[in-house]
């Protein structure tokens, strides 16, 4: 088993899938809003991804998964399942969205803030995405993967917060896991060298509080142990000659 590199016309398929990962992030936005439950939320994801995009969500019955997005409130660090309780003003949610297009995975996530957020809720989302992008910066071909976890960690402790551990990036093409495990903490010479045409995800999940989790009852839901508030935002990443693209970047990005 090693790091697939993809070849021209994967890249484009990536491409494809990715582009669409994002735009379902962009469609759901302003249905983000206080009283909307994530049922509500998934089911417009669901319905846009299969009906407008002719796409598949990947997470619906990917190893018993029961929908078709993760939604993780406040203090769920990832893989929350929608439900029907209402959000309210003040929650931090991340909505994690996997397409599958022409056969190849797209995989996204951001932070969405309800109504009148603490600065110290804020304060956590604002540096969890400052801590991908300097991931993000560190991807280029001769670099090693320990890189883009030592950044990462470096400006989130130095944040005095905390990194989960449990949870890592991934390659992702055909399949929605690949080789390899990207670390969101380590050292910039633990791991393999990237090279042009490796695609993988970043997805750094930051703690207020302690690193730990808990693994709630259905396998799926991780929170703080601590209760703490947990923030992640997440890009597909492709290694290019010089350095790198985001396949999943947004147009409020640019
Ligand atoms: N999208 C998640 C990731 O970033 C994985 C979700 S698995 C699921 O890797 F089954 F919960 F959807
Ligand atoms: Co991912
Ligand atoms: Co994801």
């Amino acid at each position: 088993m090693s790091i697939i590199i993809k070849s021209a016309s994967e890249i484009e398929k990536m491409r494809v899938a990715c582009k669409l990962a994002s735009e379902v992030l962009e469609m759901i936005a302003p249905h983000v809003v206080v009283g909307v439950t994530t049922n509500e939320l998934n089911q417009l994801c669901h319905d846009y991804i299969v009906d407008v995009q002719n796409a598949i969500p990947a997470p619906l019955n990917y190893r018993g998964f029961p929908k078709s997005i993760c939604t993780s409130v406040n203090h769920q660090i990832c893989h929350g399942i929608p439900n029907d309780k209402p959000l309210k003003n003040g929650d931090i949610v991340n909505i994690d969205i996997t397409v599958i297009k022409d056969g190849y995975h797209g995989d996204t996530s951001k932070m969405f803030c309800l109504g009148n957020v603490s600065p110290f809720a804020q304060r956590l989302v604002t540096v969890t995405r400052e801590a991908l992008f300097l991931g993000i910066a560190q991807v280029k071909p001769g670099n090693r993967f320990g890189a883009i976890g030592h950044a990462i960690q470096k400006y989130a402790e130095s944040n005095r917060y905390s990194v989960v551990q449990e949870f890592c990036g991934h390659g992702i093409g055909k399949d929605f896991h690949e080789e390899p495990h990207v670390m969101h903490f380590g050292k910039p010479n633990d791991g393999e060298f990237m090279e042009p045409g490796m695609i993988f995800t970043i997805e750094p999940m930051i703690n207020q509080g302690k690193r730990h989790m808990k693994m709630m009852a259905d396998k799926w839901q991780a929170v703080t142990k601590d209760h703490s508030l947990s923030a992640q935002w997440e890009h597909t990443v492709l290694v290019t000659e010089t350095g790198h693209e985001i396949l999943t970047l947004r147009t409020e990005e640019l």
